[in-house]
């Protein structure tokens, strides 16, 4: 079966008696044994859940993994898995990561003794050169959150293979409709799933999907242990949404290009970061591992004082945190989803005051337009 066919019928109900064609919301905490020592197959909801299951069935089947959890934000899936290491552990990391993801790793896991270079992964030999005999794993972000770097998936995953690591990939902004990891060789995959996922800005929410069951039973494990889980109800509507994910993202995608190609003819634009231009550096490698570009861009304006401008003028694209949902959404990175990355470093990484980052919605592409000409100006 095709994706787009697998996408539509995710989360199907298996229930003889009703006949019901979407799974329910099974809102309970605990469930009751029908004489000891016997189960259900279910115990109490932290450890399974029916609801929750379907969604996790749902990401191993779109990410063709052996294995997948949901928890209750992307924050809890990045924690989680970061969880797999030990202290004394090293870890090779995407530079210009999604900044939360950042801040654990700098703020919190850094203080349980596990360590982290940041390199960038637009260059397997820079993130050779970061790997030392302490290192567990590879974690990437292809394109990369906001400046649009593309990774060598199977070039990270040929490295890692070498020196027994693991590779994962915070496959967020593509969702395994254009980029499934694991048929690369990744180890891991990760979604804010709150974003393209649910697709609707109307929850969060945290997928992982592992290759293979033993991988998938370790973070099954810390899930149950620690308790991030995503909510019945919750589970239900990251259900619903994937359930229009194709639709969704062929208009993100045709949007995004439109507008991409737009902002580039703009006299105040000095830059467009978005791999389905010609002459992005990374769109050729990107052609060879995804299926599509998505409809996230980041663009830079030709002095500081139009970004906020931009910011203040825009209507119909909405100013606010947050991406992959059907609204289009501008936001600031320096300011707000980067700013706990130290100013030195998002001066380096080309994070600047002059960057905007535009999370393309599935409106008329000519509004969008619109709006946003009237308010670069
Ligand atoms: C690429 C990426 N990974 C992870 C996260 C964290 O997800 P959440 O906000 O659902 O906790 C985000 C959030 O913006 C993200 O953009």
């Amino acid at each position: 079966m095709k994706i787009t066919s697998k996408i539509v019928h995710v989360g199907g109900c298996t229930d003889e008696k009703t006949g019901a064609i979407s799974t329910p919301i099974y809102q309970t905490a605990t469930f009751r044994h029908p004489a000891l020592g016997q189960s259900t197959g279910f115990d109490y909801t932290r450890t399974k859940n029916p609801t929750r299951m379907a969604a996790e069935e749902a990401i191993a089947l779109l990410e063709e993994g052996a294995g997948g959890c949901a928890f209750s934000s992307g924050m809890a899936a990045v924690t989680a898995v970061l969880m797999l290491y030990n202290s004394g552990d090293h870890l090779a990391v995407v530079s210009d990561c999604y900044g939360g993801t950042y801040r654990v790793l700098d703020k919190v896991f850094s203080r349980l003794g596990l360590s982290v270079t940041f390199a960038d992964t637009s260059d397997v030999r820079t993130v050779a050169a970061a790997v030392t005999p302490a290192t567990k794993g590879i974690l990437v972000e292809t394109p990369t959150n906001p400046l649009m770097k593309i990774a060598d998936i199977r070039g990270i995953v040929a490295l890692a293979r070498r020196h027994g690591l693991h590779t994962i990939v915070d496959n967020t902004f593509l969702t395994p409709y254009f980029q499934r990891p694991l048929t690369l060789g990744a180890d891991l995959v990760i979604h804010s799933g709150t974003k393209y996922l649910a697709g609707h800005n109307d929850l969060l929410c945290g997928l992982v999907a592992a290759r293979e069951k033993e991988l998938a039973d370790r973070v099954a494990f810390i899930q149950n242990s620690t308790g991030g889980v995503l909510s019945p109800g919750d589970s239900w509507l990251l259900i619903r949404g994937i359930k229009t994910l194709a639709l969704r993202m062929d208009k993100h995608d045709s949007n995004a290009r439109q507008i991409a190609e737009w902002l580039v003819r703009h006299p105040r634009i000095s830059a467009v970061h978005y791999p389905g231009l010609d002459g992005h550096p990374g769109k050729e490698l990107h052609d060879s591992q995804a299926s599509g570009y998505g409809g996230m861009l980041a663009f830079e304006v030709d002095e500081a004082a139009l970004a906020p401008r931009i910011l203040s003028r825009v209507k119909l694209v909405k100013f606010a945190e947050s991406l992959g949902g059907v609204e289009s959404l501008i936001t600031f990175p320096a300011v707000q989803t980067h700013a706990d990355i130290p100013p030195a470093l998002r001066e380096e990484l080309g994070i600047t005051d002059r960057l905007l980052r535009l999370s393309v919605g599935i409106e008329d592409a000519g509004d969008i337009i619109a709006d946003l000409a009237q308010a670069i100006i």
